[in-house]
């Protein structure tokens, strides 16, 4: 079934990717990723909520090998469009990921802070490898510099809505990634 924008908002949102792109290019990242973890029968997939869950869901999908999923909820957003650069874990890992290949799925890489916060918090926990699968990569905006396994797509400096993005919790749920205009 082809998924239409929803009317009543079209016209604030300019789509950017449709869901048939998205879907292409998550069984590309899928294909990789599986070839690059094959033989490893410890692949833990650690998803970042909100915002990552409807990406993951394809994603892990697309990966053709035994792994596990559990759910990690940060919050560094206040409802506004910019980034607070203050990151709290509002949902643990439920459980260990001692010894086990995590695979970070995000939604967005922006400023990467939240990225960079994960990363010394995952650390601690003594993972055997951690790598990271961002849908989206705003680099425009980075500051600070990250190592990105797996980017989706890489994308100009604007605010990006929907498959799973929201602005102010809203707009999750469109089918497609799209650019929210200013109003
Ligand atoms: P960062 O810490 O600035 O890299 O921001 C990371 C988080 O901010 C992402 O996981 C998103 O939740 C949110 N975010 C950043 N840019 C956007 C955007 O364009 N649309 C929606 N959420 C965003
Ligand atoms: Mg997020």
């Amino acid at each position: 079934m082809t998924a239409k924008p929803l009317p009543s908002l079209s016209k604030d949102i300019d789509v950017l990717y449709d869901s048939e792109t998205i879907a292409r290019r998550v069984q590309e990242l899928g294909a990789q990723i599986a070839a690059d973890f094959e033989g490893q029968d410890n692949l833990v997939l650690v998803t970042i909520l909100k915002g990552s869950v409807l990406f993951a869901a394809d994603l892990a999908r697309a990966i053709d090998l035994p792994l596990t999923m559990d759910f990690l909820g940060l919050s560094s957003y206040q409802g506004g469009t910019e980034s607070t650069g203050v990151v709290r874990i509002t949902n643990d890992l439920s459980r260990s990921v001692e010894g086990k290949h995590v695979l970070v799925v995000e939604d967005i890489v922006d400023t990467g802070l939240t990225m960079h916060f994960l990363l010394e918090n995952l650390a601690t926990r003594r993972p055997e490898s951690v790598r990271i699968c961002t849908l989206l990569h705003k680099p425009s905006r980075a500051k600070v510099q990250l190592p990105l396994d797996y980017v989706g797509f890489t994308i100009p400096d604007a605010f990006v809505v929907g498959y799973g993005l929201d602005y102010a919790e809203k707009l999750r749920n469109l089918p497609y990634v799209g650019i929210l205009k200013a109003t």
